[in-house]
């Protein structure tokens, strides 16, 4: 392109000029270049999107601004004609929204110009869905994906790949490193915060390509982590920029790069990991777990002596709280910090019941009721929100159902908020389903589970003064009584989360596998995206099994799917939990599969209202089939897997095309 522009007339020496200038003369003059920047200072690296460089060096490719895209690239084009080699290093660190809150990664990149066109999310800012997979893309990448995406069959939400031309890596592995001093592979979190270094080398002789992994500070493990048979020389045209892609989707992280070097036909220069900036912490410090440091003696001395100094400081400290004016009027379900604190005997691990998406939920007894309480701490850092929040659940508080686990009150203390609920002996439902931690329960326990949180929706939905939604049904916020009775806890949790009402930028909040689609492309949740996760509940309960399954055959991975499948053979029937036997009722066992997968339907128009799911699960309606007809064979054509095991999650989908629908899953489990 530059030679042609030197043919055009004088009259366009300006453009020649720029062009020229864009791919740099020494390019133009075949010169192989190498550079290395410890730390960004002062580089004149073109930055594109949300890419910035920070004042003490840190190169940010995206800071937690959701479906946006960052990029940076070496200012100078590279000659890669003819060459033989290349290798590249650099350390980067991802510093996610919350533990399980992470965007989708980032990517190194040689592509033969700056990638424009790109989509956010699982693209990674490097590809979109029309150009993907094609030949004449000619890009190269190394990923570093922290999202599962099934589209481009991801093994994991935690690995590095080789990209060429297309986000289906033609190798990828597990994030991990070799350990010299134990003999063996140490596993990495890539989203941990913590600084990583990759190396990354080319043999064009040998054709082949090795990608190196390790924390920042270890020499590069002999063992790479990738290596695989490669020829470049396909993929390359002649000049090409290198550089970083950053992506977030619906979730976010701050993609950092510390420092780069590059060298083509010749070793690279290390980097001095001493000058490297350092990375900001994230901004949830409670998630984070201390560090165990070992004091000697001088220290222990220090300690005890600032002790005894802050000790009736902290006394007062230690029951802080925050207090707004605003909040006066809902006094009677303000409880004091040190009541709560008293209650759970200091907030011990012994009381901790469990943790989910939002944060730990703590067994206690009311100091002065001694009434059984579960405490459930969330951490959140701004008062957006806050106040829209604490009215819903305060004018919640009075509401009261049969189906409901009864919120006694609230308490704020700086960055984080305290939720105070009846404690239910039972524990919740997804303990009897999915796990043998309890003994199973018989259909008909489950039949009235199901009514009892169907009528706990309606009254939500259509009973309550105003229109509440839940916004995260599923088994685990589904919790039971001393009787069996299903009562629907949490709701309105999300809402903390949810950040704004333009579309593009709203946090999609509630458990993947029970998000409807619309809610993962518009953000805006209503009833029905409420039915819909009752649909995903509903089979849930019917099947014992979760919306999406891992370890299942690809047939039977996603629930609704399979469910829909076994319907149009005539079959729904196996889809019931095998640990129920004969103790199921035929009609009431297909009443709630189809019931199910009619909520199921992507098109919100399609789904009943929850008043008319109940009158069906009572008798006192009959379903009709008809929707099930218009339902799409592949239901789940676009399916995206974020999360790390724990529960709730936001999750992003705006990047799959409109008309296909998507079931969001995650690999469930408990933290423990
Ligand atoms: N009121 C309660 N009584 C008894 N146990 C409870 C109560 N609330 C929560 N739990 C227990 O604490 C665990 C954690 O609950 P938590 O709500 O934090 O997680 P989750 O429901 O899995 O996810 P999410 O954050 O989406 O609600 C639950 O699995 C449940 O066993
Ligand atoms: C071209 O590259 C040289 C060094 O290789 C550099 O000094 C110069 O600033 C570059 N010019 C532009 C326009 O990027
Ligand atoms: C890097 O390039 C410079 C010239 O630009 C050269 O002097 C130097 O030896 C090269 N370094 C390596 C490690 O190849
Ligand atoms: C993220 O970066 C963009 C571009 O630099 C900026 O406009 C935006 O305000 C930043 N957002 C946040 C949350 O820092
Ligand atoms: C390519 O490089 C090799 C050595 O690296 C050299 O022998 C050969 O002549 C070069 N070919 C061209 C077309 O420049
Ligand atoms: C995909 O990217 C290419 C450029 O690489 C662009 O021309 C095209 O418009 C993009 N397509 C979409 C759907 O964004
Ligand atoms: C992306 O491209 C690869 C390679 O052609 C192809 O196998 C894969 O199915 C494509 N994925 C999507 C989601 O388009
Ligand atoms: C460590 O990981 C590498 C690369 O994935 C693999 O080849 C090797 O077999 C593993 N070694 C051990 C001891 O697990
Ligand atoms: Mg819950």
């Amino acid at each position: 392109m530059g030679f042609m522009a030197l043919h055009v007339k004088a009259s366009q020496i300006v453009s020649i000029f720029v062009i020229a200038q864009a791919l740099n003369f020494s390019a133009l003059l075949g010169q192989r270049d190498n550079f290395t920047y410890n730390g960004f200072i002062g580089s004149n690296l073109q930055l594109d999107g949300l890419a910035e460089i920070k004042p003490d060096g840190l190169l940010q490719l995206t800071n937690f601004t959701s479906q946006q895209t960052g990029h940076a690239y070496h200012p100078i084009v590279i000659n890669f004609k003819n060459f033989s080699s290349f290798s590249t290093t650099f350390v980067f660190a991802i510093v996610a929204e919350m533990t399980n809150r992470r965007g989708p990664g980032f990517a190194f990149t040689i592509s033969p110009s700056h990638i424009v066109g790109d989509s956010p999310g699982e693209y990674l800012g490097i590809l979109n869905i029309t150009n993907n997979g094609s030949s004449s893309n000619h890009i190269f990448a190394i990923e570093v994906d922290t999202a599962m995406s099934l589209e481009f069959s991801d093994k994991d939400n935690n690995h590095v790949g080789i990209d060429v031309n297309s986000l289906n890596s033609i190798e990828s592995a597990t994030a991990a490193y070799f350990n010299e001093k134990v003999g063996k592979n140490d596993s990495l979190y890539l989203s941990s915060g913590d600084a990583m270094q990759v190396w990354i080398d080319y043999d064009g002789v040998k054709k082949r390509i090795d990608v190196a992994l390790a924390p920042m500070g270890v020499t590069r493990p002999r063992i790479p982590l990738l290596s695989t048979q490669l020829d470049l020389s396909l993929v390359f045209v002649d000049r090409m920029y290198v550089g970083f892609s950053g992506s977030n989707g619906v979730l976010q992280s701050s993609h950092y790069i510390l420092g780069w070097s590059f060298n083509i036909d010749g070793q690279v220069q290390k980097l001095d990991i001493t000058h490297l900036p350092p990375v900001p912490r994230r901004k949830h410090p409670k998630e984070r777990h201390g560090e165990t440091i070992g004091l000697t003696v001088g220290m222990v001395m220090i300690v005890l002596i600032t002790l005894f100094a802050g000790l009736h400081i902290v006394r007062r400290k230690r029951y802080d709280e925050i207090r707004e004016d605003w909040e006066k009027e809902y006094g009677p379900q303000r409880f004091s910090y040190k009541d709560l604190y008293k209650a759970t005997e200091g907030f011990k691990d012994k009381a901790l019941l469990g943790s989910g998406g939002f944060g730990k939920v703590y067994i206690g007894t009311l100091p002065k009721s001694k009434v059984e309480v579960a405490i459930k701490r969330v951490s959140h850092e701004s008062t957006q929100g806050m106040k829209e929040f604490i009215a819903e659940i305060a004018s919640l508080g009075k509401l009261r159902h049969r189906n409901m686990v009864p919120l006694h009150g609230y308490c704020r203390r700086s960055g984080e908020l305290l939720l105070v609920y009846d404690y239910m002996s039972n524990g919740s439902l997804d303990k009897y389903l999915f796990t043998n931690e309890r003994s199973k329960l018989s259909w008909m326990q489950r039949y009235k589970i199901l009514q009892g949180v169907a009528s706990a929706l309606v009254y939500l939905h259509e009973e309550w003064e105003q229109v509440v939604l839940h916004r995260d049904v599923k088994a685990s916020n589904v919790l039971l009584d001393a009787d069996f009775n299903g009562r629907l806890g949490d709701f309105g949790l999300a809402r903390l989360y949810d950040q704004g009402a333009i579309p593009q930028t709203t946090h999609v909040v509630g458990t993947l596998g029970y998000l409807a689609p619309e809610l993962t492309r518009t953000g805006k949740a209503t009833t029905k995206t409420d039915v819909f996760a009752f649909g995903a509940f509903m089979l849930e309960v019917a099947c014992g099994r979760r919306p999406v399954e891992q370890q299942e055959l690809p047939e039977k991975m996603i629930l609704v799917d399979w469910v829909h499948e076994c319907w149009r053979k005539g079959t729904i029937l196996e889809t019931s939990d095998p640990s129920l036997g004969d103790d199921y009722v035929v009609e009431h066992t297909e009443l709630v599969l189809k019931l199910g997968l009619i909520c199921s339907h992507p098109s919100p128009d399609a789904r009943p209202s929850m008043r008319h799911v109940l009158h069906c699960l009572d008798g006192e309606a009959v379903l009709s089939e008809q929707a099930l007809e218009g339902f799409p064979i592949d239901v789940s054509a676009t399916t995206e897997v974020i999360g790390d095991g724990s529960s709730s999650v936001a999750a992003s989908n705006a990047s799959s095309p409109p008309q296909s629908c998507s079931v969001h899953t995650t690999t469930r489990g408990r933290r423990s």
